[in-house]
């Protein structure tokens, strides 16, 4: 059988690896031969993902780090020798308009979607430098360059992701390091779960999406498996929107008579 991305042997960090998208990733890189560290901040999150990895024969291991605490994350990357492949998936979205923002909402926001990718970055780069092959995968958002309303800082936190990823890129290009990021439309996991239990909002959602469905956590997994590889070792500082067509859809909004309405 051929090993198509020739990841088998590798080794990986991922955050947010208990939640829908971070845990997807994890078993994907695992089910092609990439031993898995996954980070979470609770360590039932952590343990059900490494549980889940050993059962279906892969390698893991868990370790509890809050993205925000520097100390955590340089300890993990202490013991952690070798990381060919990381990835940035930890995330929140809290409600809220900006003109009603408390500072420390902002703050603790950017502190976990942006502050705490930049965090995991610069402790794990020395690994991704010594690999050779070194890949970052960044789980961004189609809201940074869509303004998703009443949402906080979540959209300016996405929109900062991306362009980290690209001066990381423009930076560690020279050092054999890719920094690429991904952003996904609409997807269903437990952060947006809540919305899907009410009324028909899984039916009008699924409807909004060109390709008829919003995207599982697998939908987002195989493109960050595909970025990890040497496959796509001519991609750097690219931003892979995965939306099913769904930030396509912005002329259907307004009324035009006589044109299918
Ligand atoms: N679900 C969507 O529709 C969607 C769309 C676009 C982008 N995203 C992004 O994808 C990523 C994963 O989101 P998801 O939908 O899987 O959400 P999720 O809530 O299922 O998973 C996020 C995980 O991050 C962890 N986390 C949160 N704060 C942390 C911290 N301080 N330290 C360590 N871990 C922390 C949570 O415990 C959780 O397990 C996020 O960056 C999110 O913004 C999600």
């Amino acid at each position: 059988m051929s090993d198509w991305l020739g990841l088998s042997g590798r080794t990986a960090v991922i955050t947010g690896a208990g939640g829908g998208i971070g845990k997807a990733i994890a078993l994907e890189l695992s089910v092609n031969g990439v031993h898995c560290n996954v980070l979470d901040r609770a360590s039932e999150l952590v343990d059900a993902t490494v549980a889940e990895i050993k059962a279906s024969g892969g390698s893991a291991s868990g370790y509890v780090c809050d993205v925000t605490d520097e100390a955590a994350i340089n300890s993990v990357a202490t013991s952690i020798k070798n990381c060919d492949i990381l990835v940035n998936a930890a995330g929140l979205v809290r409600p809220g308009a900006l003109a009603d923002l408390t500072t420390v909402e902002w703050n603790d926001l950017l502190g976990v979607n942006l502050t705490g990718y930049f965090l995991m970055a610069r402790s794990f780069t020395p690994h991704l430098v010594a690999s050779g092959n070194g890949a970052m995968i960044h789980v961004a958002s189609i809201s940074s360059t869509n303004p998703q309303g009443s949402s906080g800082a979540y959209s300016v936190s996405k929109a900062g992701v991306v362009i980290m990823s690209k001066q990381l890129a423009f930076e560690l290009g020279p050092k054999g390091v890719r920094s690429n990021t991904v952003s996904p439309g609409l997807v269903r996991t437990p952060m947006t779960e809540a919305y899907y239990q009410v009324g028909d909002v899984a039916q009008r959602r699924d409807a909004a999406v060109p390709v008829g469905r919003v995207a599982k956590p697998d939908d987002i997994a195989d493109i960050v498996t595909f970025l990890a590889s040497d496959r796509a070792r001519y991609i750097t500082g690219a931003d892979l929107v995965a939306d099913g067509g769904f930030s396509q859809t912005l002329m259907s909004s307004v009324p035009r008579p006589g044109f299918g309405d």
